[in-house]
């Protein structure tokens, strides 16, 4: 049986350059053009809403969750979930997001969305956005634009741009 060494705790500020040595390490120097990277770059992540793993003191995966505007209705945008190479296929990547969506459903929030492979997060509730339906300000393959809707969310339509704090 695989080992689950690692804690699902809140996200704190001290947390930052771990996470972003994480990212790096994961989607290499070009993440910065990345359509989702590109959304979240002015909009500071909810504190509330993001997560890491700890094995001991070390961070060995994070999610983030960062509020946005899908045409004029409040979501969240999920992502980057990052787990460290050697922490892969240990369940951490599936505790975490378990955590933020959780999270997400408590605060009331809405909608999530996410760009990534629908295999992964449809058991999180994830479905692909209807073709056009939502637009991202870059390019972003339709099969992996995913929401989720909690708290009688109903599907959103329009423009995606960084939301309020
Ligand atoms: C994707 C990622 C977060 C998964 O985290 P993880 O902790 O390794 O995954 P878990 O242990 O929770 O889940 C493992 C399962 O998910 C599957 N899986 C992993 N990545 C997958 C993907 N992209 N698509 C479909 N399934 C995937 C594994 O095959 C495994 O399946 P199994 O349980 O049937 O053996 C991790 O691989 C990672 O950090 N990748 C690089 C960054 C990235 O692509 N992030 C997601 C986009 S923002």
């Amino acid at each position: 049986m695989k080992q689950t060494a690692w804690v699902v705790r809140l996200e704190e500020a001290t947390d930052n350059t771990a996470i972003e040595n994480l990212q790096a390490e994961a989607f290499g120097p070009g993440r910065f053009a990345r359509t989702a990277f590109r959304i979240r770059e002015n909009v500071p992540h909810r504190p509330d809403l993001s997560f890491v793993g700890m094995a001991g003191s070390r961070i060995a995966g994070s999610i983030r969750l960062s509020p946005i505007l899908i045409g004029k209705s409040d979501a969240l945008l999920l992502g980057p979930l990052t787990v460290a190479p050697d922490f892969k296929n240990r369940g951490l990547g599936k505790a975490l997001m378990q955590s933020a969506i959780d999270a997400a459903a408590a605060a009331g929030d809405k909608a999530v969305l996410l760009v990534g492979d629908a295999p992964y997060y449809s058991p999180f509730g994830f479905q692909q956005v209807p073709f056009g339906q939502i637009t991202l300000p870059g390019p972003v393959d339709p099969e992996r634009l995913l929401i989720a809707l909690m708290n009688d969310g109903a599907m959103l339509s329009g423009a995606v741009h960084g939301g309020e704090v």
